[in-house]
């Protein structure tokens, strides 16, 4: 099929070319010139694992390319895919539908009447019914079928996705749909058509119970230092329960990234919108813990410091929102950094993807071209991000550099018994009576 792209970002882009490798004839379409130019080259702005080499297969294949001329691109196909990001509104928790009402006025003006509009972004409940009726003054026809994919995995989630959901308002739009989609229910994926409303809160719902999850966890993470108990096995323990399962109950400094903290605001706001006062208190909460294991960290770095960090040096290992991505927006690490910063603090990072995009947006922060370079004189450490690297680090190597042996794993995942044998005063949200019980602390 020959189909348009709206929005070269990261869904976009990850989207555009999974759909040319599946055969389809995809022209991709963004109003930033540079960003088509590096595209074209196959250079895109964000590191995404395997997405470098599927963009040069696609390009070369011919199946693949990138336009900023969305008024022809837009009349030589006969789907469009909007893809535009929808952010949060920098006033409240809403969402800012600017790209998206701008990407619908281009389609309005260039698309060949009887094309199939199919909305990919994330969007409040209520906007493709709305949508629907101003795009059928053109005799264009709407779908809404959002993105569920994971940065860091996005290649594997858009090509193989867990579920393809899709709000439709007519029968012949969904026979169009079922068609395009073909490829991935012959590959086993559950394809669920229902009405615009369901589609857009489910979107919204999954993002706000995987963010309910995390939080949750570490709610347990602060019972359990001031009580008494250790997170990582009540995790595990409660994991093992096929219901509850083990994925996303990781402890530690919270969730970060473009989309969890975002969808839990835009869910918060419709819920206020309509009047479900309870939901959007829950889900208030579910920001609050998140926000606030922020804060706890930076207090157990204190603690570890034994006092105010006025000139204390600060190693960061990590301050990508998640490992596999250089995406820092809203990331945990981030804004730990810049809260140690205004206490004082040196602040040097080390992040195997990041640097260049931190160096540029927070050129405050000092840098190490390695972990044993950020750590120089380091009066601590903070693990930030679980890059893999990070936990092949050789703790006694590591405490050849250091000024303290001081380590605190805001991901709970390094090996505490390693970094405690040598020497090191290690230390983790939710497990501070359990150290302390067993005589480390
Ligand atoms: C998320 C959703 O998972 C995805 O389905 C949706 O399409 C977009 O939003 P993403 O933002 O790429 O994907 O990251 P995700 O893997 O969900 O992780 C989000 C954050 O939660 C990261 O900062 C991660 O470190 C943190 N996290 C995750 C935890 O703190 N604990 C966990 O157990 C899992």
């Amino acid at each position: 099929m020959k189909m348009a792209v709206l929005g070269s970002g990261y869904l976009g882009t990850v989207y555009a070319t999974v759909m040319a490798s599946l055969g389809h004839q995809v022209v991709a379409i963004d109003v930033d010139e540079q960003k088509i130019d590096s595209l074209n080259a196959a250079e895109p702005a964000f590191h995404e694992p395997g997405l470098k080499p599927l963009l040069i297969q696609e390009l070369a294949s011919g199946r693949l390319r990138f336009t900023t001329d969305a008024a022809t691109a837009l009349k030589s196909v006969g789907i469009i895919f909007i893809c535009v990001g929808t952010p949060q509104s920098i006033d409240g928790n809403s969402t800012d539908l600017k790209f998206l009402y701008e990407s619908v006025d281009a389609i309005t003006c260039f698309a060949n009447a009887g094309a199939l509009v199919v909305g990919k972004s994330t969007v409040p409940v209520g906007t493709a019914a709305q949508l629907a009726v101003r795009l059928s003054e053109y005799q264009l026809d709407l779908a809404w079928s959002p993105e569920f994919l994971r940065e860091g995995e996005a290649i594997r989630n858009a090509m193989m996705p867990d579920r393809i959901i899709v709000g439709v308002n007519s029968s012949d739009v969904e026979m169009v749909l079922r068609e395009v989609y073909k490829p991935f229910s012959n590959a086993g994926v559950k394809v669920i058509f229902t009405d615009f409303h369901t589609t857009e809160l489910s979107k919204l719902a999954a993002n706000a119970f995987l963010a309910t999850k995390i939080s949750f966890v570490n709610a347990m993470a602060e019972i359990c230092d001031s009580a008494g108990g250790d997170v990582l096995v009540l995790a595990g323990a409660i994991g093992c329960d096929e219901r509850i399962g083990q994925r996303f109950l990781q402890p530690g400094i919270g969730f970060g990234g473009g989309c969890l903290a975002k969808d839990l605001r835009s869910l918060i706001s419709s819920a206020s919108r309509y009047g479900v006062d309870n939901l959007a208190k829950f889900l208030e909460q579910v920001d609050e813990i998140n926000l606030r294991q922020r804060h706890n960290a930076v207090q157990l770095v204190e603690e570890m410091c034994r006092g105010p960090l006025l000139g204390k040096k600060i190693c960061i290992l990590g301050i990508a929102f998640k490992p596999n991505t250089d995406d820092i927006r809203d990331s945990a690490a981030i804004g730990i950094a810049l809260t140690l910063k205004e206490l004082g603090a040196t602040v040097r990072i080390y992040d195997p993807r990041a640097m260049k995009i931190t160096k540029h947006h927070y050129p405050m922060f000092g840098f190490g071209s390695s972990v044993m370079d950020a750590a120089y004189g380091a009066d601590i450490v903070l693990h930030l991000t679980d890059w893999p690297e990070f936990l092949e680090i050789e703790p006694s190597q590591l405490g050849t550099v250091v000024q303290h042996k001081r380590i605190l794993d805001g991901r709970n995942a390094l090996n505490s018994e390693l970094w405690m044998n040598d020497g090191w005063s290690y230390r983790a949200l939710g497990r501070r009576t359990a150290l302390s019980r067993s005589g480390i602390i």
